[in-house]
């Protein structure tokens, strides 16, 4: 069998759709511009929201291009034989053009004719959309498929979760969808073996979206004036069933990088499912791949502990862990993480000229990240050799998970090395009661920034970071204002507002609602510091700390304090973060509705400007 490659997957499906009048468009930036809604472009489609909800596009009304995206919903997937947190899409696009009987018929043509991807039909399976609600089943592709040859009982006919695509965001163009998938195994298992059948085998290559909605703010799906098409077919995962391959990682794509790894760590990878040295292989690889495509990318970022930043500095870290990991069963000399990116570089950079430009930043921030962690693991070790005199004196030897829990809150110490050092003292943890003090924290987190940040990390962009400092500030000046009773009963933001609901039951006076625009702009003026603490909810409440009321807090709660100092603030607040750093960020604070919300509860609107 003939190796084809991701460069010549890539140039086969360019060519047949340019053959098909597509202009061949750039792809872009991995890091959206213009939209607080995701952190990352996760799909071909994501630059082109605009052409598709109307706008024309320069190159015309038939698009094809292929595109860097990275998913990170699956991050904890990432080690089984397809996950990945970044891939390449292919795509074609119909700006308002052709529909569903010539953008099936196109991705038929391409997948099967001998001069293209001559893929034989018993290895294909099809799901079509089974409708709900106002929309219909999706009869329409299913015949326009069986017209071309594909048996009805090789196709499913699925619900929303699976064949409705979209949107990428919190809102944008969506529609139901038509999946191509390939059979991994020898042949289909039965007569009416199809995509979803128990044998596991299919696996989906291309995915037609038929763009006929757009979701809109309010959740409602308006109909598009002009249908369009959209495609994505994944490279990783096409290169994969070509090659006859199970797993993406035993392509042309990924053997290079294991080579790498398996260099440095002096482990053999076998390619298993099931070995943890084979699973920490694959992660290492996924993750450092990542890594340098968002360190390599134009509008690239740095780690941090907002937004896309920390999406990149937990995949550096979890690389990091990792590698530490396998050099426990090896005598290898440990994995430098710029080492295996220097071969991603190589490996990409024909493609991504990107790469190659920008190599001394992505070896640079790589080198800094793994030291600021590795000095986060050398911290983590010594508060823990703090505690062992007193752990060592509990006869049944077990380390509490509340404690464990604090080593990972505090410092960052994850729990699988507070694990580890504890059985090199003959210890272990409870691990049950971390998960839970764990469990809770995120719901913690969840119920304070969730109402805020609906999306979850998808909105933390920095507008709506800076809306939920400015919440903070403007909680505290109503509480001035109006009393303490003044508490808060809701918050929303976007990146574009703040919506804050609290108790009162008349309307804010004209003056009100002045002198608390006015404490706003004057905290704002003095550039103070925003800083986090970790305490208990007893010492948080003590410190003065606006906690909700109602609200189920864990032992353990963040503060953050908007002032100078614990003996010098001007606002203190039990919250999952994140803020700004400093007031001085937020600019010109402006109050543009105050109105009833519901009985007792007044609603405030406010900008930054
Ligand atoms: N936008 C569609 C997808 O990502 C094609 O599957």
């Amino acid at each position: 069998m003939n190796v084809l490659t991701a460069c010549e997957l890539r140039s086969k499906y360019i060519n047949f759709f340019v053959s098909k009048n597509h202009a061949q468009i750039q792809g872009k930036s991995l890091l959206p511009e213009n939209d607080p809604t995701v952190l990352f472009t996760t799909a071909g489609m994501h630059p082109l929201v605009p052409y598709l909800l109307g706008e024309e596009h320069p190159a015309g009304k038939r698009l094809v291009n292929f595109q860097k995206c990275i998913r990170t919903g699956d991050i904890d997937s990432v080690g089984d034989k397809s996950h990945l947190t970044f891939f390449e899409m292919l795509g074609n696009w119909s700006l308002g053009d052709y529909f569903k009987e010539e953008a099936i018929k196109m991705s038929f043509e391409f997948l099967t004719s001998p001069q293209w991807l001559n893929i034989p039909l018993e290895k294909l399976g099809i799901t079509v959309f089974q409708g709900e609600g106002n929309i219909p089943k999706d009869d329409e592709s299913a015949a326009i498929w069986k017209s071309l040859g594909i048996s009805e009982n090789r196709i499913s006919y699925l619900p929303r979760e699976d064949n409705f695509w979209g949107p990428a965001g919190a809102t944008g163009p969506c529609g139901p969808d038509s999946e191509m998938f390939y059979y991994t195994g020898d042949a289909p298992c039965s007569a009416d073996c199809k995509p979803g059948c128990s044998c596991n085998n299919w696996l989906e290559i291309w995915n037609d979206v038929f763009m006929q909605y757009n979701k809109n703010a309010d959740g409602e799906y308006e109909a598009l004036k002009r249908k369009c098409v959209d495609t994505g077919m994944g490279i990783e995962r096409t290169v994969t069933v070509l090659n006859g391959k199970s797993s993406v990682y035993d392509t042309v794509i990924f053997q290079p990088i294991i080579a790498a790894i398996e260099n440095a760590s002096l482990c053999k990878y076998t390619g298993s499912d099931n070995i943890d040295t084979d699973r920490s292989i694959r992660i290492i690889a996924d993750h450092i791949r990542s890594a340098v495509f968002i360190l390599g990318d134009p509008k690239a970022v740095s780690p941090s502990n907002v937004g896309a930043g920390y999406v990149l500095r937990r995949l550096i870290r979890r690389a990091v862990r990792h590698g530490k990991k396998l050099l426990k069963s090896s005598s290898g000399e440990g994995i430098n993480l710029s080492v295996i990116a220097r071969v991603v570089i190589d490996n990409f950079k024909e493609t991504y000229p990107e790469l190659e430009e920008n190599i001394s930043f992505i070896i640079n921030e790589l080198d800094k990240e793994e030291a600021k962690f590795m000095e986060t693991l050398q911290k983590g070790e010594h508060e823990f050799e703090k505690l062992l005199p007193n752990l060592l004196k509990d006869p049944r030897k077990i380390m509490s998970g509340r404690l464990a829990f604090k080593l990972y809150d505090t410092y960052g110490f994850p729990i699988e090395l507070t694990e580890e050092l504890a059985s090199e003292s003959g210890m272990s943890v409870n691990k049950d009661e971390f998960d839970e003090a764990f469990k809770k924290h995120q719901e913690l987190s969840r119920s304070q920034s969730g109402q805020s940040f609906k999306g979850g990390l998808g909105d933390q962009g920095e507008m709506a970071v800076k809306y939920h400092s400015a919440t903070h500030l403007l909680h505290k000046a109503l509480k001035m204002i109006l009393g303490d009773k003044a508490a808060q009963k809701g918050s929303n933001i976007t990146a574009e507002r703040l919506r804050f609901d609290f108790i009162l039951d008349r309307a804010m006076t004209a003056d009100e609602i002045k002198k608390t625009e006015d404490i706003v702009n004057e905290q704002i003026k003095k550039d103070l510091p925003i800083f986090m603490e970790t305490m208990s909810i007893e010492d948080a409440k003590a410190a003065g700390a606006i906690a909700l009321f109602g609200e189920k807090y864990e032992s353990m709660v963040k503060v953050y304090t908007v002032g100078n100092s614990n003996e010098d603030f001007f606002a203190k607040e039990v919250c999952g973060g994140p803020h700004a750093e400093r007031t001085g960020a937020l600019g010109i604070f402006k109050i543009q509705k105050e109105q009833s919300s519901s009985a007792g509860v007044r609603r405030i609107r406010a900008v930054l400007e």
